[in-house]
This record gives structure tokens, sequence and C-alpha cells, in this order.
């Protein structure tokens, strides 16, 4: 469907959370399903691009006309696996929920209780993946996704200028949008414009952020 600039494109999706692990039994993860990146992967395959889907831990069948799926657990492995897939991709879409920090170390035994005393968890900054992959002199036209609870256009246009950025999905979570619904609405910006994409299901709203980042990619790239 669509514009026909995708056909034969190198496409890099990332989706779902990453869990970080505690002990052999414990993570910290977050609520991300998958399904928006997942649908947003369906949606650059069905426009005619090659696409590669990198997959935190979810319970998801790889979308029809995916040419790679590559399954991660931890931001340090979504990371690296983005990075190699990512070198000569057209476009790399972060719908991923990447862990913001990980605990400094894994404990090898599952942590025991110690009557009643708090137990404190040491955590260390992730690399941010989309910033690493902007610092990089010929890098893939950049998308990022922004899930926040408040204040919404100004933390995702800080983001899109922060990670160099050349459009982010600013994605207002809650009430039965975001993580793990059916249905979404995003705003899609972009440095000198912008596209609200009222709520409908996941696989719609895919494919409208495809074709907008058909027309942005061809007004940059093409
Ligand atoms: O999976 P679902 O249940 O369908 O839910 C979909 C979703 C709400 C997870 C999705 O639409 C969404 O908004 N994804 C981004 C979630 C997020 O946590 O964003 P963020 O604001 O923390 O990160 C901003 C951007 O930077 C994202 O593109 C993220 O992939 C990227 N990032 C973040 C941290 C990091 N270390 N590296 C990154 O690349």
């Amino acid at each position: 469907f669509g514009d026909p600039v995708l056909r034969g494109k190198n496409i890099v999706v990332s989706a779902g959370p990453t869990y970080e692990d505690i002990d052999p039994v414990r993570f910290i993860g977050n609520r991300s399903s998958g399904r928006m990146g997942f649908a947003v992967a369906e949606a650059a395959a069905q426009a005619g691009a090659h696409v590669t889907l990198v997959a935190g831990p979810v319970s998801l069948p790889t979308p029809a006309g995916i040419v790679r799926r590559i399954d991660v657990r931890s931001a340090a492995q979504m990371h690296a696996a983005v990075t190699e897939a990512a070198g000569g991709a057209d476009i790399y879409i972060g719908s991923a929920a990447v862990g913001d920090y990980r605990p400094n170390s894994v404990a090898a035994h599952k942590l025991k209780k110690h009557d009643g005393a708090d137990l404190t968890l040491q955590l260390a900054e992730n690399p941010d993946i989309l910033a690493s992959l902007s610092a990089q002199k010929a890098h893939p036209f950049l998308v990022g996704f922004a899930a926040e609870t408040q204040n919404v256009e100004i933390y995702a246009r800080d983001k899109l200028q922060r990670k160099g950025l050349d459009m982010i999905a600013a994605n207002q979570v809650g009430e039965g949008l975001g993580f793990e619904t059916a249905d979404n609405a995003i705003t899609l910006y972009w440095a000198d414009g912008s596209l609200a994409l009222p709520r409908t299901d996941k696989a719609a709203l895919a494919r409208q952020l495809i074709e907008c980042i058909a027309s942005r990619y061809k007004a940059v790239r093409g």
C-alpha cells in the first residue's frame, strides 16, 4: 500500500519491553506488549520494505512479510541487535519501551529477605539506542516514540531535538491508549510540522504512521 518510496528499503523496527534482570527469578520490566511495534513492522512490510524486527520479550507471532526477527531480552541486547541491524538500513523506527536503567549487578542466586530490612537496588543508566544511532555520521532516517502521561508535546519535542531524530510519535498513555491496548492515538512531530493521528486500532494507526514516514523520508532523503 501507499507511497512506492518504501519499496525495497531496509527498515528496522524495535518493539516490546526490555527486561533487566535482578537475580535468576526477578527483573525490572514495563507494560509494553509489543503490539504497536509489531503493527508498525507489518505495515512497513505491506508498504514493500525489507523489515527486520527486533523484539523484546513478548508473546506475539511474527507478522506476515517480516524478513528477519531478532529476539532480545535486555536493553543492552536490544542496543547490540539494533546497532548491527541498522548498519546500512534506510529507516529505524524505535517503538520499543527500552528500560532506562538496569541493576548495577545481577545476583547469581535468588535474593533472600532479611528480617524486614529495606532492600536497595543500585541502578546504572542504559545506553540510549536512538541517540547512539544519531551520533553516527551516516545513519538511517530515525523515528522515535515518546510514551508520556503528561506534557506530551513538550517532552516529545524535547526528545526529537535531544536525540537528533527525524520524527517522533508522541503517545499519550493511559485511559485505554498506549501500553497493552488494542487502540492507540499518536501525534507525529518533525522539525517544521506535525500530524495528529486520532484513536484507532494499532494496525490502522501503524499504516498511517508508515504513510507519513514515507512522505517525510521522500522530502528529506528522497
Ligand atoms: O507495546 P504496546 O503495548 O503496544 O505499547 C506501545 C508503546 C506505548 C510502548 C509505544 O507506542 C511507545 O510509545 N513506545 C515508546 C515507549 C517509551 O518508553 O518511550 P520513551 O519515552 O522511554 O523513549 C523515547 C524513545 O527513545 C523511544 O523511541 C525509545 O525506543 C527510545 N529509547 C529509549 C531508551 C533507550 N535507552 N534507548 C532508546 O532508543
